[in-house]
């Protein structure tokens, strides 16, 4: 559940993300645009500035729609090349900028538009903020006939797994949340999963982290890098 307070930090960073990109944006850009909501308030923003950049790779059905209602183009991302900029949430960001993402489900889309950006602006309010990664339950995306193959292979590493009843994924997959089991090694365990035959993505985020992450706090935004 997210406070006034929290929804306050959200709208914060999310406006400070605006301020880092605006002068970068030109009618040749292509944003990537994450999902959730801190990215909600970046993406309203956003429509200000539509247009003077060409449009923007969304993460999922529910941000491509925003982004659309907000006047922005939503493009494929098989037609455009690599992204300059990509701003997301986060679940859980350690000192590394190692993440946990997907509490909203839209970890495989979020991880494939990471991979294709040039760079990563993660954009998130201070309770995300951890010495180590494994508080929130690390969400698995799954092929539904894999799921009790696959959360068997996660209780050998540790892991309790749980059904996210209801949750049908942007790519017709299910979700399993991982909880009880901090993560030493974010790099090692990102690896691990995903060997997990039916795993399709683990919200983990170590391999392509965050480059800049704008952290919304009591005191004002601070800028890491
Ligand atoms: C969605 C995500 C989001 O980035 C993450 O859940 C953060 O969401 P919010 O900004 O609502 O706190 O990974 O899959």
């Amino acid at each position: 559940m997210t406070s006034r307070h929290q929804d306050e930090m959200k709208r914060a960073v999310a406006q400070a993300a605006l301020d880092e990109i605006r002068a970068q944006l030109d009618r040749q850009t292509v944003l990537g645009v994450g999902s959730g909501s801190t990215v909600n308030h970046f993406i309203d923003l956003l429509g200000d500035y539509r247009h003077y950049f060409d449009g923007a790779v969304a993460s999922s059905e529910a941000s491509a729609e925003r982004l659309r209602r907000n006047g922005i183009t939503v493009l494929d991302l098989n037609s455009v090349g690599p992204l300059p900029l990509y701003i997301d949430g986060a679940d859980e960001i350690d000192d590394d900028f190692c993440m946990i993402k997907g509490g909203g489900a839209a970890l495989t889309r979020e991880k494939i538009v990471a991979a294709c950006s040039e760079h990563f602006i993660c954009i998130a309010d201070q309770t995300k903020r951890v010495p180590q990664l494994g508080t929130f339950p690390l969400p698995i995306e799954v092929i539904p006939m894999a799921r009790s193959h696959v959360a068997r292979q996660t209780v050998l590493l540790g892991f309790d797994p749980v059904y996210r009843e209801g949750v049908i994924t942007d790519n017709g997959n299910q979700i399993l949340d991982l909880h009880s089991l901090m993560i030493e090694d974010p790099g090692a365990m990102e690896t691990r999963l995903n060997d997990i035959t039916g795993l399709v993505t683990n919200g983990i985020f170590a391999h392509r982290g965050a480059d800049t992450l704008l952290l919304g706090t009591e005191l004002g935004v601070e800028r890491h890098v």
